[in-house]
């Protein structure tokens, strides 16, 4: 499991409930960290360097837990790392989506990269054509995310710069009329799950707001058990493999939020792309 930063970790969270047989190796690229503002060339670089590093530790799947790189790397990985099933979020966000939307008008918040490639207005036009989907850029919500400032004024006055535009119509930024107020918000950027209770103040209670988290987990499910590649006994021993790229201290102190388990720095990998 792959990210830019601790923010997969949403991600593997929901990979560790939902597959406790198997065991995890996951990635944080934290000193090459925002892939949000950085050219679709760099970002596939980099995505692709982290992809053999796990592909080296014998991994069976790799689950790209990064919207951006997602967006913009996932056919060069596949095309690299053929002997592999790799899962991006952007497809089972997009599918999530269009589930939970009743009016079809759907709100995308993500980094300013994935919002520029268009990948999950594509995405989810793909899965529902009578979608509007209305996408917005939110980088600042990474380095909250990244900074352990999930919650307080900061983040609320963040959120609303951001979300009240688009929840506002008529005239809002991408809001045209009344039936265009999006009824649901898809959280395209695997940081900010961890702001939604920021998010969810500045939209209002009636937003259904998703996030690719728990489809991608049941994607990868899926999809091992169809390759006859799940396991079918508890893991021995530690189930979860931290790597980071740099800072091991930042990583288990703000990754330790994300897991929702304690993460001493010890047991965080540096490891060199
Ligand atoms: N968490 C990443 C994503 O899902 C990237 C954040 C960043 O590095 O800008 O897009």
């Amino acid at each position: 499991v792959f990210d830019s930063g601790v923010g997969g970790l949403t991600v593997l969270k929901a990979l560790s409930a939902r597959l406790p047989h198997e065991r995890f190796v996951y990635l944080g690229d934290t000193a090459r960290l925002f892939y949000g503002t950085k050219s679709a060339e760099t970002v596939t670089r980099y995505s692709l360097q982290a992809a053999q590093a796990l592909a080296a530790y014998g991994v069976k799947c790799l689950v790209i837990a990064c919207n951006t790189a997602s967006s913009v790397g996932l056919p060069t990985i596949r095309a690299r790392i053929a002997n592999l099933p790799v899962v991006g979020v952007i497809e089972p966000g997009a599918r999530a989506a269009c589930d939970a939307s009743r009016n079809g008008a759907i709100a995308v918040i993500a980094t300013e990269g994935t919002v520029r490639r268009g990948a999950y207005q594509r995405a989810i036009l793909s899965l529902r054509p009578d979608a509007r989907v209305a996408a917005e850029p939110a980088q600042l919500f990474v380095a909250l995310a990244e900074e352990g400032l999930h919650a307080g004024s900061i983040a609320d006055a963040v959120a609303e710069h951001y979300l009240r535009p688009m929840f506002s119509a008529p005239g809002g930024r991408s809001a045209v009329s009344e039936s265009d107020v999006p009824d649901t918000l898809v959280l395209g950027c695997t940081h900010f799950p961890m702001l939604v209770g920021a998010i969810r103040r500045a939209v209002g209670p009636r937003v259904q707001i998703v996030d690719s988290a728990a489809t991608t987990a049941a994607s990868v499910e899926t999809m091992l058990k169809q390759a006859g590649l799940a396991a079918d006994t508890p893991a021995p021993g530690s189930r979860i493999k931290l790597l980071a790229t740099d800072g091991q201290e930042r990583f288990a102190r703000v990754g330790s939020l994300f897991l929702e388990q304690p993460i001493a720095p010890e047991e965080v990998e540096l490891v060199d792309l």
